[in-house]
């Protein structure tokens, strides 16, 4: 890279926007956060400046709110890229409040986009998911592999958020954009001063198992095990999150770069590896040499058996591979939860 290129980070102050922030600076981008802290906080911005030992631009703003992102955003900085991130990501709640969920991650996107084209920024990289996938027919899941009908409203948006990318790119030949479909992404920053900081009661596998381990739940719920899996749990990619932040750091240069293929590009962001969910409850109990508290119990509704990634086409195109081991994954999971509630 010659000049040094800026990355406006939607959504920023997260767990994913946090992480990749920290890998894009790391690999010499200038980043401009843009948060409304809804679902995060000032601290993920601190820990990131900890790490980074430097002060970051940081604007609070609702990527919604269209004369408020021109104001404090594009028209004061100058960018190449845009990160988005700033989207609701809960299943469970997108079934009981769909509209919440259409029209934040419908409206955040749409107002990106019109001032990306506004202020002719050319490279947007997009957080989207395996949940477009829904139970694939055939394992592992490549980017060629059919998307379902969504399970859940914030599912459908993720679709939708897809297909008016490709729109737009279609009909503005100087625009390039890559959606990343995430798998489970895990784990936390090595420093343990930046991870995930779930709201209330976590839905997730991973931020259950660390407040079980914490004391702060009581008992980790494993849901099911009557799957067609080997030990009967469901299978997931579980992806590291400093490897999906540097994912994130590869789409972009490919874009800057000017390496991509297409205009609008696909990859899945995973292992490539189905672990089970009892698996990575064992795993995390050997890593961190403690014993958790779970009990089986039945199915959760909507939840897929099985799912893992073909990264074939990421390891291929982005140069990008996984490369944290799980164990490392689970020790830093677990040492960010002791960080926040200051066990030693
Ligand atoms: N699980 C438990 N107990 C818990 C929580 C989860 O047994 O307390 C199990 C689930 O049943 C599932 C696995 O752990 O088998 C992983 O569950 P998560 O909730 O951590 O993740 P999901 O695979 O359900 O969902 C994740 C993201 C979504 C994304 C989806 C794509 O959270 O945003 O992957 O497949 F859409």
């Amino acid at each position: 890279m010659n000049k040094k290129k800026t990355v406006l980070v939607a959504g920023g102050a997260g767990f994913i926007g946090t992480h990749t922030t920290v890998e894009l600076v790391e690999a010499g981008y200038d980043v401009v956060i843009a948060d409304n802290l809804s679902n995060s906080d000032r601290s993920g911005v601190e820990g990131v400046e900890k790490i980074l030992g430097r002060k970051m631009a940081f604007e609070i703003v609702d990527c919604c709110n269209e004369k408020e992102l021109e104001e404090k955003v594009f028209s004061k900085y100058e960018f190449d890229s845009v990160i988005h991130f700033a989207g609701f990501k809960a299943v469970g709640e997108s079934v009981s409040e769909p509209l919440k969920y259409y029209s934040n991650n419908f409206m955040s996107l749409i107002t990106i986009m019109g001032l990306m084209k506004k202020y002719n920024v050319q490279n947007l990289v997009f957080s989207s998911s395996a949940t477009v996938y829904g139970q694939p027919d055939t394992l592992p899941a490549t980017e060629a592999t059919p998307r379902q009908k969504a399970n859940s409203p914030y599912g459908y948006t993720k679709q939708v958020c897809e297909d008016m990318i490709e729109g737009m790119v279609a009909a503005n030949p100087s625009m390039h954009a890559i959606a990343l479909r995430y798998f489970n992404p895990i784990g936390a920053h090595p420093s343990a001063l930046i991870g995930e900081l779930p709201r209330g009661v976590p839905n997730n596998l991973v931020p259950f198992i660390t407040q079980t381990a914490a004391g702060v739940r009581e008992c980790l719920s494993v849901f099911g095990d009557d799957y067609d899996t080997p030990d009967g749990s469901a299978l997931r990619d579980y992806i590291d999150i400093v490897d999906l932040a540097r994912a994130h750091v590869a789409a972009v240069s490919r874009m800057v770069d000017g390496k991509n293929k297409e205009s609008y590009e696909i990859f899945n962001v995973g292992t490539g590896k189905g672990v089970s969910v009892l698996e990575l409850v064992h795993l995390f109990e050997e890593v961190n040499n403690l014993k958790l508290n779970y009990k089986i119990v039945g199915r959760r509704p909507g939840d897929v058996e099985k799912i893992w990634a073909s990264t074939d086409l990421a390891n291929a195109e982005l140069g990008w591979k996984a490369t944290r081991p799980l164990g490392e994954t689970l020790k830093a999971a677990w040492a960010w939860e002791k960080h926040v509630r200051g066990i030693k």
